[in-house]
C-alpha cells in the first residue's frame, strides 16, 4: 500500500503538520506513529524522516533506542484492529476479542509458533469504514467477527 492512498500517512501527517514539523518532536511522532499503524515499519520511519527532513539514521536510532517502540510485529503475519471511537462503537472490541479467544493471545503479543501478531491501534484515518482491520498491511473496512477470523485463517495458511 503506497503513503498516498494509505489513510493511515494522511493521519500521521496531519500530526506533524499540526506540530509544524518540528524536529524536536521527533518523539511525539514516533508515539503518534506506533498509535497509527501499531508498529513503526521501515516505510513509516523513512516518511517520517522525509517529512521532517532528518536523516533517516537519526529517525531509526531514536526508534530502536526507546524500547516502548515496536519496530516490527515478531510474528510471520501481523492484524492490527482499530480501537479508536468509530471502530469501537461499530464492534472493534468483539472482533478483538474474538481473536484474542481464538489464537490464545492478547494484544501485544505473538502466538507461540511466531506466526501471528496481534496489534492495536488508535485510529487508522478511514473511520467512515469502520470497523477497520489492517491484515499484514493490507487495511479492510466495515469488517465483522466473522470476516475478520476468516481472513486471518486465509492469511495465516
Ligand atoms: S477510529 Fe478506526 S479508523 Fe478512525
Amino acid at each position: 500500500m503506497s503513503t498516498a492512498t494509505d489513510d493511515r500517512y494522511n493521519t500521521l501527517e496531519k500530526s506533524m503538520k499540526k506540530l509544524g514539523y518540528d524536529k524536536s518532536a521527533l518523539i511525539e511522532t514516533l508515539h503518534t506513529a506506533q498509535e497509527t499503524f501499531g508498529y513503526l515499519g521501515i516505510d513509516t520511519l523513512k516518511f517520517i524522516a522525509q517529512r521532517l527532513r532528518l536523516p533517516y539514521s537519526k529517525v531509526y536510532g531514536v526508534a530502536t533506542f526507546y524500547n516502548y517502540f515496536r519496530l516490527k510485529p515478531k510474528g510471520k503475519h501481523n492484524v492490527v484492529v482499530c480501537m479508536g471511537t468509530a471502530c469501537y462503537i461499530k464492534g472493534s472490541n468483539k472482533i478483538l476479542e474474538k481473536i484474542e479467544q481464538r489464537y490464545g493471545i492478547k494484544v501485544g503479543e505473538t502466538t507461540p509458533d511466531n506466526v501471528l501478531s496481534l496489534l492495536s491501534a488508535r485510529c487508522f484515518g478511514s473511520c467512515s469504514l469502520a470497523p477497520v482491520v489492517v491484515y499484514d498491511n493490507v487495511p479492510k473496512g466495515k469488517v465483522t467477527v466473522e470476516d475478520s477470523l476468516c481472513e486471518i485463517e486465509e492469511m495465516i495458511k
